[in-house]
């Protein structure tokens, strides 16, 4: 099964938990978007669902879907969300953000009664880090900021890297509220509740991609079938 397969099984099979007049947070990444484009299909038949987009891409596929989709400040409290992960440990902590959505993301889930992901089988890992930890901060202070990141007191350190818009046109990334990215090779993240703690004390970081104690289910697609961690 091609790894496009495996995003749409996950996918499909999170549909089963959404049910009729349901409130749903839609996730951001390639297979966030399968899920749209299941529920959408679902909903031209007939399904009502109300949603929230964690990003201006998601939202414009949900519209043109015909999915009705409202605002967290019309609709503060979501019954689930479903979103896709970059690296998914056995404790569901997760890594997020490789899109650059990681603070919307974070905001619509902790806004949800639940929240489940969806991947395929090679996000999951035994230990978080391999995949840049990506932070969103604020432009203004910049130096400063990545210099308080690299003095972290723990025991891995990294200044990030600024995430371009491409590799080419010299311009950097900025996320649907006007930040920047820093991806943080740490390699390893051995206490991520610890690393998440202390990027909370730098100023300049609005969010980090950790979500911790945030997802509820993961159903992992692989070649030999689904695997659903935390039912
Ligand atoms: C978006 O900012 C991310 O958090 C995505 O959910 C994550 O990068 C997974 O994306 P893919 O499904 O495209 O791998």
């Amino acid at each position: 099964m091609s790894q496009d397969a495996l995003k749409v099984a996950a996918a499909e099979q999170a549909l089963e938990y959404i049910e009729e007049g349901m409130r749903v947070g839609l996730g951001t990444g390639s297979t966030a978007a399968k899920f749209v484009e299941a529920l959408g299909r679902k909903v031209a038949q007939g399904f009502k669902v109300t949603c929230v987009a964690t990003s201006e891409v998601t939202q414009a596929q949900a519209l043109a879907l015909g999915i009705q989709m409202s605002t967290l400040d019309d609709q503060p409290y979501l019954d689930i969300t479903v979103d896709g992960a970059d690296e998914i440990d056995g404790a569901l902590r997760l890594i997020k953000g490789g899109g650059g959505a990681l603070l919307r993301e974070k905001i619509v889930a902790t806004a949800s009664g639940g929240m489940i992901v969806i991947a395929d089988a090679s996000k999951q890992v035994e230990t978080l880090g391999a995949f840049p930890l990506p932070l969103e901060v604020v432009p203004f202070g910049l130096a400063a900021t990545r210099n308080m990141i690299s003095a972290l007191a723990i025991d891995v350190g990294c200044e990030g890297d600024i995430r371009m818009r491409t590799l080419s046109d010299g311009a950097p990334f900025r996320t649907d509220s006007g930040n920047l990215i820093l991806d943080c090779h740490f390699g390893r993240i051995p206490a991520p509740e610890e690393l998440d703690e202390a990027l909370k004390l730098v100023p300049g970081v609005v969010e980090n991609g950790l979500f911790i104690g945030i997802a509820d289910l993961a159903i992992i697609a692989g070649s030999d079938g689904l695997t659903v961690i935390g039912a």
